[in-house]
């Protein structure tokens, strides 16, 4: 059964936005999960992010002014520290005694990682800030590594179509038409999956023979076929790590929805070899045309989702697409059961012709 409800996961991690994007003493405003977020990064450098709508009188505390300290509404002038704290209100007397803490605006955990800004957003309840940082999602082979490359490509779809067009095996040898990915002719496929945290992991495995341009292409970089290992989690985190002679490149694709109909796709990649870094405007371009050629089928698939269709998924080609629905289902049930998360994933060899 595919998600009819345009379902939005709450208590998880979602990209907020690359780092480099937010300088110190400056602020970003975002639509997340159809919610309105202030990103501030202060003076000394760290990032926070509040509502951003003034508890006054509405107004967006976007269009005010943040001195690296305080966001001021540009309306009254109410003042607002990095944690939502309402530290002043101009227009009240010394005497009027007023408890400004009924006027704080919601604040949401952020945890800035490898250059990228994550942003949990709850339900409402409480959660143990200690706890959740633990799940934040991490490239584990980089530390502290930062970006080679970012790109942010919004996609004018619900986030379950920009996730299950990403992830899907069978569409590239009709969609990403391009001379540097593969040649034409359709191969069997065979890969081992297994549950992993939240999601699933595709087995390391040596990058088909069949994709003869992306062979020629490793050879050429690094000398050696790659090896490679990609694991999938909620809400739309996907980690690709290659690794080929003694490099390893990782890409990290997370997906945030905006709105129902609006979703980002951010894609950042770590770990280019040094010498390829010269070609990186290439690269820009060959990867928003990759990501273009995915967005631009998601978007036909709009003039047909409108007319609500049962969308006919099939074995095996269309599993992880299923296991994303799965995923999401199981996850919205056990939040609200209160209950343990169970992977509804179990270990399978999938196979399937592209
Ligand atoms: S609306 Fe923001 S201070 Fe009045
Ligand atoms: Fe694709």
């Amino acid at each position: 059964m595919i998600d009819k409800d345009n379902l939005l996961l709450r208590n998880l991690w979602y990209y907020a936005l690359p780092s480099h994007l937010l300088k110190p003493s400056k602020m970003v405003a975002k639509t997340i999960l159809d919610e309105p977020v202030l990103l501030m990064r202060n003076k000394q450098g760290e990032v926070s992010a509040v509502h951003d709508i003034c508890p006054h009188r509405a107004v967006p505390l976007s269009c005010g002014r943040f001195n690296g300290q305080e966001v001021e509404c540009c309306y009254h002038g109410w003042r607002f520290n990095p944690q939502g704290n309402c530290v002043e209100i101009p227009s009240l007397l010394p005497e009027q005694n007023t408890d400004l803490s009924r006027y704080d605006v919601k604040s949401y955990p952020i945890y800035e990682i490898q250059g990228n800004i994550w942003i949990y957003m709850s339900d409402g309840n409480n959660y143990d800030l200690e706890e959740i940082k633990k799940q934040v999602p991490i490239v584990k082979s980089f530390t502290e590594k930062q970006p080679d490359l970012v790109e942010i490509i919004p996609f004018s779809c619900f986030i379950d179509h920009a996730v299950t067009g990403l992830m899907d095996p069978a569409h590239s040898p009709y969609v990403h038409r391009v001379w540097w990915w593969r040649t034409g002719e359709l191969h069997e496929e065979v890969k081992q999956f297994d549950p992993s945290y939240l999601g699933f992991t595709v087995r390391k495995h040596k990058i088909s023979s069949n994709d003869e341009n992306m062979s020629r292409l490793y050879w050429l970089v690094g000398g050696g076929i790659p090896e490679v290992e990609i694991s999938f989690r909620l809400p739309g985190v996907r980690i690709e790590e290659i690794e080929f002679g003694k490099h390893r490149v990782t890409n990290l694709t997370a997906v945030t929805p905006i709105s129902e109909t609006e979703t980002e796709v951010n894609f950042v990649l770590y770990g280019m070899p040094n010498w390829i870094k010269i070609f990186k405007p290439l690269i820009h371009i060959l990867a928003r045309q990759f990501l273009g050629q995915d967005r631009a089928v998601v978007e036909k698939q709009q003039i047909g989702l409108k007319y609500n269709p049962i969308l006919r998924l099939i074995k095996d080609s269309d599993m992880q697409a299923q296991w994303y629905y799965q995923l999401k289902r199981e996850f919205a049930k056990a939040t609200s059961e209160k209950r343990e998360f169970i992977n509804p994933v179990k270990s399978i060899l999938l196979k399937w012709r592209a």
